[in-house]
C-alpha cells in the first residue's frame, strides 16, 4: 500500500511539474540557443578521417620553434635540447638532428637557484632564424641562462660558440619570446633577467646592440607574441625607412582601473635606428607605441589580449594587412575574434597621434594625459626619412637631444589603431584561438580570397574564408587528439604543395590546406564551398586546384553552392539505395550520415514528407527510428539534405531506404519490457532480429559511409530507445497540459541531449519533495498544500483505486496485454511499453484506459502503473 501510494505520487508530480519542466527546458533552449555565436564549423574532421602527418621523437618534448626553408624543402624543428630537420613534404622523414644538452653541472647550479630540474632546468629552444645561407642563428634558455650558437647547416652541428643570449631568449621558458631575423640582424622582445621582471626589445648584430628603455612608459608587464618587418617600398619618394612591428599585450598605464587593465598594443622601431648620440645612447631612437582597438560595436565587446599576429604580404596587395587574434578578460570571457588592421593605418597613427604623457595628481599618483604642448622637430620616434634628412639629420645619432629627450618620455601615442571595417572580421565563442596564419588563393572565379587558419588551445585547426561579406568556417581540423595547445603554426607558400604545420608540447602536425579529395561526388565538393576545391568532371574527383596548376581542365567550382552545375549523372547516381526485410513488429534505425554540421535532414516516405515525430518514429540528428514496423510501414524512406547556402535552400538526395516485411512470421518476434525502478523507466530486454541486404546503384562512390544499422543487443541503441521512450512518457504527460507535443519536440530537439538529464533530475527531486510532503515531514507551505490537496477527499486516492479501473478494462479487453500479431509469445512477456508503437488496435484499448482514468478521482495515468506494477 504504501509502495503503491509512493507510485501513484511520482505520477503525480510528474505531471504537476510537467510544466514546470518544460518551462525550464525552454528557457535552458533559450541560454543555450543564445550561447551558440558566430560561424559553426561546417565540418569537423576527427584525426582518423584525414590525411595528417606527424613527427615526434620519444623522449623529447616541447616541438616551439618551427622554421621553414621552401627553398631546400625543410623544415627545422627546434624541441627541448634538440634541432631537427625534416622534409618539409612529409614532415614525418627525419634528415637531422643536433642534440645541444645542459652539462650536469649547469642543471644542478639550476636547480640550486630553486627551479625544477624535472621540468625547467632544460635547453628549451627558443629562437631558430636564418643567419646565411648555410647558418642558423639558434638560441636556447640554457637552465636559465639564456645562450646562443651558431648551426652548421652541412654538418648539421653546433659551432660551439656559446654566446650570451641575453635579451634574446627568455631565461625561463614559461616567459614570451618572439624573434625575427632581419638583413643578418636579430630583433627580439623578451625579459632580460632571472625573474621576468624586466622586458626588453633587443637587436643584435655583430657590429652593436640596441635596447629599449628599462621604464614603465616603454613597457609594462608585457606578453610578446609576435615581431615582423615591413619594407618601406622600394624607390620610395619619401626614402622611408623598413619598420620592425612587435606585438604584445601589456598592463595599461593610460587608464584608471581597479585592478591591472590589459591592452593590446603594436609597437615599432626603424631599421636604420643607431641610438643617440647622448641621450638613448644604444637605446631605441624610434621606438614608439599604440593601442590596437578590436572591438564590437554591436555587441560593445572588447576584446583586449592578443595572442597572435600574421601579418599577409602579397605583391597582389595594395599594402600588408596585420591579422591579430585576440581572446578577452573583460565582459566577454569566452570569446575569441579576429581583427585586421592596414598597415598604413599603423603607420598613421606612429606618424601623426598625439603623444601621451604622465602627470603627477596628488602627490604620488601619475595620469597619462595628451600632450598638447609643443612637439620638437624632427618629429620625436620617426623614422629617418628625405624630410628629416632635408633638416640635415642624417642618422638617428645626429638627432638632437630635444627629440631624443621627448621620445624617451612619451613612447605612447594616445591614439588608436581601428580595425578594417570597425569591427572583428571573425568572432565566436567556447573556442581560444592561439595561432593565426593566413593563405591567398584565387578560386576560379578569378577572386582571391584570404583564407585564415586559427589554431585553438585544444588542439584544433579551424578554417575560415569571407565570401561575399559572411564569414564561414569551412572545416575544424583535429591535429592533437589529446587537445593540448597549438604552440606554433607555419604556412608553405612557394611549395607547390600548401602545407601547415602545427607545433605543440608533443609534436609537430603537417597538415594539406584543404581535403578536396574526402568529397567523392560533385555535390559534396561544391557544398564545402572551398576555394581550394573544384569538382574534376572528367576524372570525377574533387580536386585541389592550388595544387594542381594545369589550365583546360573541365574544373567545376561554385562558391555560391550552386550545385546544378554539377553533371546530371553525378548529382543524381551518387545515393544508395538499401533494401530491409524485416520482421513485423521490430525496430530499426535508418541512418543518414552527413558531415555537415549546417545541415538538416529531411525524411520522405513514399514520396511524402515525414514531419514532425509520429509515435511510428522519430526522426533523428543522422536517421530515423522506425517503432514496431508494420505493413502501413513499409514502403520507400529517402533521406534528403538541407542546406542554407546565402539565403538559398539547397537540398539533395543522399540515400532510399526501401522498407518491406518478411513474409514468414519468426518465432520470436520484438519484446520490450518496461519495468519501474526507482521512478527510473529501463527496459529490461530488447530482443530484435532484423534482417537486411544492400544494394547500390553506384558502388563504393556514396559521398560518405552510408549505412543503416539493425537494433541487435546493442548498449548504444538500447540508450537512444531509452530516451526516446521517456522522452516520450513525458510529453505525453505535458500533453495533458494543453501543451502542444510537437512545439516541444521542435524546442528540445536541438536541446534534448542538455534537457534530458535535467529533466530526470527534476523529477527525481520533485518526487523526493512530493513524497516528504506527503508524508508530512515538510514544514509550512508544504502542509498547506498537502491539506488543500487532500481537504476535499475523505480519503487519499490509492494505488487500489486506479489498480480496481484498470482491472476493470483488463476484464473488458482481455487481448490488452497479448501481443496483437499471430505471433507466439513468451508467457512472461505480459506488458508491452505504452507508448506508441504503430498498432492501431493497440493504441484504441489504451485511449479506452485512458478515458476511463479520467473519472478517476486522482486523474493518474494508471497503465504506467500497471505496467510496472507487474514487475513486483
Ligand atoms: C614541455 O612539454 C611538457 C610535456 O608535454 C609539458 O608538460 C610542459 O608544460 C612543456 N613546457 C613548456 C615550457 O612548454
Ligand atoms: C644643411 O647643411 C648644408 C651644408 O652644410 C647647408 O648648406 C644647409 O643650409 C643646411 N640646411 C639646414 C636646414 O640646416
Ligand atoms: C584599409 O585600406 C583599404 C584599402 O587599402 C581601405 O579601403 C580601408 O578603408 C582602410 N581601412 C582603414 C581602417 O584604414
Amino acid at each position: 500500500m504504501r509502495r503503491a501510494s509512493k507510485r501513484a505520487l511520482f505520477v503525480q508530480s510528474s505531471k504537476l511539474f510537467g510544466m514546470a519542466a518544460y518551462s525550464l527546458s525552454l528557457v535552458l533552449c533559450i541560454i543555450l540557443k543564445a550561447a551558440t555565436f558566430g560561424p559553426v564549423p561546417r565540418i569537423v574532421w576527427e584525426q582518423e578521417e584525414i590525411p595528417l602527418t606527424r613527427f615526434n621523437v620519444e623522449g623529447v618534448f616541447n616541438y616551439s620553434s618551427l622554421l621553414l626553408s621552401e627553398n631546400e624543402d625543410i623544415l627545422y624543428v627546434g624541441a627541448r635540447e634538440v634541432i631537427f630537420a625534416v622534409k618539409s613534404t612529409n614532415i614525418a622523414e627525419k634528415t637531422r638532428e643536433a642534440y645541444w644538452k645542459v652539462t650536469d653541472e649547469k642543471s644542478e647550479g639550476c636547480a640550486r637557484k630553486g627551479k625544477s630540474k624535472q621540468t625547467e632546468c632544460f635547453n628549451f629552444i627558443r629562437v631558430l632564424q636564418p643567419l646565411s645561407e648555410d647558418t642558423l642563428y639558434v638560441c636556447g634558455t640554457y637552465a636559465f641562462q639564456p645562450t646562443c650558437d651558431h648551426l652548421d647547416l652541412n654538418s648539421f652541428q653546433l659551432l660551439g660558440k656559446h654566446e650570451d643570449g641575453k635579451g634574446r631568449c627568455p631565461f625561463d621558458p614559461a616567459h614570451s619570446y618572439t624573434s625575427v631575423m632581419v638583413d643578418g640582424e636579430l630583433y627580439s622582445a623578451t625579459s632580460n633577467n632571472f625573474l621576468g621582471s624586466e622586458p626588453i626589445i633587443f637587436r643584435h648584430s655583430q657590429q652593436s646592440q640596441l635596447r629599449t628603455e628599462y621604464a614603465v612608459p616603454w613597457l609594462n608587464e608585457p606578453n610578446f607574441v609576435f615581431a615582423d618587418v615591413i619594407r618601406a617600398p622600394q624607390n620610395n619618394p619619401d626614402g622611408d625607412d623598413d619598420k620592425i612591428y612587435f606585438f604584445f599585450t601589456e598592463v595599461s598605464v593610460e587608464f584608471d582601473f581597479l585592478s591591472k587593465l590589459l591592452i593590446p598594443r603594436v609597437a615599432r622601431v626603424c631599421k636604420g635606428d643607431q641610438g643617440g648620440q647622448r641621450t638613448l645612447q644604444k637605446k631605441w631612437t624610434s621606438f614608439l607605441k599604440a593601442k590596437l582597438i578590436c572591438h564590437s560595436p554591436e555587441n560593445n565587446f572588447f576584446f583586449n589580449v592578443i595572442n597572435d599576429v600574421f601579418i599577409l604580404k602579397s605583391p597582389d596587395l595594395k599594402e600588408p594587412v596585420i591579422y591579430g587574434v585576440f581572446t578577452s578578460h573583460l565582459n566577454n570571457v569566452g570569446l575569441s575574434a579576429v581583427c585586421t588592421y592596414n598597415v598604413s593605418a599603423v603607420e598613421n597613427v606612429f606618424a601623426t597621434g598625439k603623444y601621451m604623457q604622465s602627470a603627477t595628481v596628488e602627490q604620488s599618483h601619475t595620469k597619462w594625459v595628451r600632450y598638447n604642448g609643443e612637439v620638437p622637430k624632427p618629429r620625436p620616434g620617426a623614422c629617418i626619412n628625405n624630410e628629416v634628412r632635408a633638416l640635415n639629420y642624417t642618422g638617428s645619432l645626429n638627432l638632437p637631444d630635444k627629440t631624443l629627450q621627448f621620445v624617451k618620455d612619451h613612447p605612447l601615442i594616445e591614439d588608436s589603431v581601428y580595425p578594417i571595417g570597425q569591427k572583428p572580421k571573425l568572432m565566436i565563442r567556447n573556442v581560444a584561438f592561439t595561432q593565426i596564419v593566413v593563405d591567398r588563393v584565387t578560386a576560379l572565379d578569378g577572386v582571391t580570397y584570404d583564407v585564415m587558419f586559427l589554431s585553438t588551445d585544444q588542439g584544433k585547426l579551424h578554417k575560415a574564408v569571407n565570401h561575399d561579406s559572411e564569414m564561414r568556417i569551412i572545416e575544424e581540423i583535429v591535429l592533437f587528439p589529446n587537445m593540448e595547445p597549438v604552440q606554433t603554426l607555419v604556412l608553405t607558400t612557394k611549395q607547390r604543395k600548401r602545407y601547415i604545420y602545427a607545433g605543440s608540447s608533443t609534436g609537430v602536425v603537417q597538415s594539406p590546406v584543404a581535403f578536396c579529395d574526402q568529397f567523392t561526388s560533385c555535390v559534396e565538393c561544391i557544398m564545402t564551398r572551398d576555394p581550394y576545391c573544384a569538382w574534376n568532371s572528367l576524372q570525377s574527383s574533387c580536386v585541389n586546384i592550388v595544387d594542381e596548376k594545369s589550365s583546360g581542365r573541365p574544373l567545376i567550382q561554385a562558391l555560391n553552392g550552386d550545385i546544378s552545375r554539377c553533371p546530371d549523372s553525378v548529382a543524381q547516381g551518387t545515393e544508395k539505395t538499401m533494401v530491409y526485410t524485416l520482421k513485423p513488429g521490430s525496430m530499426v534505425e535508418l541512418n543518414c550520415i552527413h558531415k555537415s554540421e549546417l545541415a538538416s535532414l529531411v525524411w520522405t516516405f513514399n514520396n511524402k514528407e515525414l514531419s514532425d515525430n509520429n509515435p511510428r518514429y522519430r526522426l533523428l540528428h543522422k536517421g530515423i527510428l522506425l517503432f514496431n514496423v508494420s505493413e502501413v510501414d513499409t514502403g520507400t524512406y529517402q533521406c534528403l539534405f538541407q542546406e542554407n547556402v546565402m539565403g538559398n535552400m539547397i537540398s539533395w538526395l543522399i540515400i532510399s531506404y526501401i522498407v518491406e516485411l518478411e513474409r514468414i512470421p519468426p518465432p520470436l518476434l520484438s519484446t520490450t519490457r518496461w519495468s519501474l525502478t526507482e521512478g527510473n523507466l529501463a527496459p529490461t530486454q530488447v530482443y530484435t532480429e532484423v534482417t537486411h541486404r544492400t544494394t547500390t546503384r553506384m558502388p563504393s562512390t556514396t559521398p560518405f559511409k552510408t549505412s543503416a544499422a539493425p537494433i541487435k543487443n546493442v548498449t548504444s541503441k538500447l540508450l537512444t530507445t531509452l530516451s526516446t521512450a521517456t522522452l516520450t512518457e513525458l510529453i505525453d504527460a505535458l500533453q495533458e497540459f494543453g501543451v502542444e507535443k510537437t512545439s516541444f519536440l521542435k524546442s528540445t530537439s536541438d536541446c534534448s541531449l542538455f534537457i534530458f538529464p535535467i529533466i530526470i533530475l527534476l523529477v527525481l527531486f520533485l518526487l523526493l519533495l512530493t513524497y516528504n510532503c506527503y508524508k508530512g515531514f515538510l514544514p509550512g507551505p508544504c502542509l498547506k498544500f498537502r491539506s488543500a490537496m487532500f481537504s476535499g477527499k475523505k480519503v487519499p486516492p490509492s494505488f487500489a483505486d486506479c489498480e480496481q479501473g484498470v482491472n476493470e478494462i483488463l476484464v473488458k479487453n482481455p487481448n490488452l496485454h497479448t501481443e496483437p500479431t499471430t505471433a507466439p509469445r513468451d508467457t512472461d512477456d505480459v506488458t508491452k511499453p505504452d507508448y506508441g508503437n504503430g498498432n492501431l488496435h493497440h493504441k484504441e484499448d489504451l485511449e479506452k484506459v485512458d478515458m476511463i482514468e479520467k473519472d478517476k478521482p486522482f486523474d493518474v495515468k494508471c497503465e504506467l502503473k500497471y505496467a510496472d506494477s507487474d514487475g513486483d
